[in-house]
């Protein structure tokens, strides 16, 4: 085989483990909680249309030029951008990506910590209502608290730190491989249960029959982020996860599986959680906690509901917790390849200090709730600023990287693994959305739903 030798440098040991690191670097929150909530507060189907257009156009390309970048040069984000331009600051698009990692983990350690919590409650039997004042009375008592959030986000890094320092592709690799598809299935189970409710029809046309009235400008803006967001790319996770990809795989291949499977699973979560909103009275644009009101009405209403609430936290924990993995893996990756730490220091100092900045976003519930950020909580700020200003920012960069910078003939043997895939008509393709489509689409949808432009 053509295993090349790194000295020092982990990868991935085979071709199934690519796909269940990728993917599970892919699905996590963000289809679970995210998508559902940030569909229910943008109208539902046409959304749902916008976001997979984005998906499409820009997302997959950014995710294959990440994958292209970071195999081509073994490297993370930073030094990946270095290795192939050592003279112009294009590595300060991976500096941006860090701190990306930084602010996202910041929220999302906050979210996973309700959701190790909800393993608990739902265990204890307190979720068990159909009373939608009951299911939220619990979730703002959870998450206005102070202690008990708290308590959980450190459990989080402490758990997610464990695994990153034991070394990621073992242990990672192999769990994903099981718990992924257990996930699936209890999808499916929650699916059909939720589309037998009376009055489930509702929730079906609102996630199906698009309403285009509903598109503003801010709601593009919205479907573009989530997109990004979605498929972890434009902050160089996909750098650092690339650059442990071996040589013989099919990069575009992959891509296109982890971006089809990934929106299938936001899409059952779709249909998990709408048809319930609907059947039990609730409002679809009810924000974050969306998931942990509705959730467990659906499982109050099905014989073993609780096992299976249970079960339905244990697997968004882990799905949850393999993305963390790639987040923290980026300053990680960063901090011992650039700066010669050990791997034990890294992931000490960066868990340190995603749990300062994550305390903010997790009391901005409680206690710095009065405290805004142009407008915004500390929560609501490190959402927007990453998934709405910094990775669509670092995804015009990368795709100007890939489509000026690079050269022709180096991202063309890049891609197509030195001449053995015959992918040309698809090079070609790919070729034109990332020198246009993806930085001029982007740039506009920016600045428009900024507010810097005006249409
Ligand atoms: N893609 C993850 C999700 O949808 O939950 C979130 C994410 C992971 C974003 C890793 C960015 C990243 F680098």
């Amino acid at each position: 085989m053509k295993q090349e030798s790194h000295v020092k440098r982990e990868g991935f040991s085979s071709s199934i483990g690519v796909i269940a690191a990728v993917l599970g670097s892919a699905v996590g929150l963000g289809n679970i909680w995210k998508f559902p909530y940030v569909t229910g507060a943008n109208g539902g189907a046409a959304f749902i249309l916008v976001y997979l257009l984005c998906l499409a156009l820009v997302g997959l390309p950014v995710m294959l030029s990440e994958h292209l970048i970071g195999r081509n040069t073994k490297s993370n984000a930073v030094g990946a951008f270095k290795k192939i331009e050592p003279r112009r600051p294009w590595f300060l698009v991976g500096g941006a990506g860090v701190l990306s990692a930084f602010l996202i983990m910041a929220f999302y350690t906050c979210v996973a910590g309700w959701v190790y919590a909800y393993i608990f409650k739902s265990a204890s039997g307190v979720l068990l209502t159909n009373k939608p004042q009951e299911t939220t009375q619990v979730f703002n008592s959870l998450v206005s608290g102070v202690g008990e959030p708290l308590f959980w986000q450190v459990v989080v890094l402490l758990l997610t730190g464990a695994i990153i320092m034991a070394g990621v592709t073992k242990g990672i690799e192999r769990v994903t491989k099981v718990l992924m598809p257990l996930l699936f299935i209890l999808l499916i189970v929650i699916d059909v249960r939720s589309l037998s409710l009376p009055g489930a029809a509702a929730g079906l046309s609102f996630l199906f029959k698009p309403d285009f009235s509903k598109i503003t400008v801010s709601a593009v803006l919205a479907a573009l982020g989530l997109a990004f967001f979605k498929l972890s790319v434009g902050m160089g996770a996909m750098i650092t996860y690339g650059s442990y990809v071996d040589k013989s795989e099919n990069l575009p291949k992959m891509a296109v599986k982890v971006a089809l499977s990934d929106t299938l699973v936001s899409l059952m979560a779709g249909i998990a959680i709408f048809p319930a909103v609907f059947a039990f009275g609730f409002k679809p644009d009810a924000g974050p906690k969306l998931l942990f009101i509705i959730i467990p009405t659906v499982f109050n209403s099905m014989p073993l509901g609780r096992i299976f609430m249970v079960l339905f936290f244990i697997l968004t924990a882990i799905a949850a917790t393999g993305a963390m993995l790639s987040l923290l893996e980026v300053p990680i990756a960063y901090l011992t390849e650039q700066y010669q730490w050990s791997r034990r220091n890294a992931t000490l100092l960066t868990i340190l200090g995603i749990g300062l900045i994550g305390s903010t976003a997790t009391l901005s519930n409680s206690i710095l709730s009065k405290v805004l950020i142009f407008g915004k909580t500390f929560f609501d700020f490190y959402d927007f600023a990453t998934s709405n200003v910094l990775l669509p920012l670092g995804g015009i960069f990368i795709a100007l990287f890939v489509g000026w910078q690079w050269g022709y003939a180096n991202v063309k043997r890049e891609m197509t693994n030195e001449g053995q895939l015959a992918n040309e008509g698809l090079f070609q393709v790919y070729r034109v959305l990332v020198r246009y489509l993806v930085p001029i689409a982007v740039a506009i949808v920016l600045l428009a739903g900024l507010n810097v432009i005006h249409f």
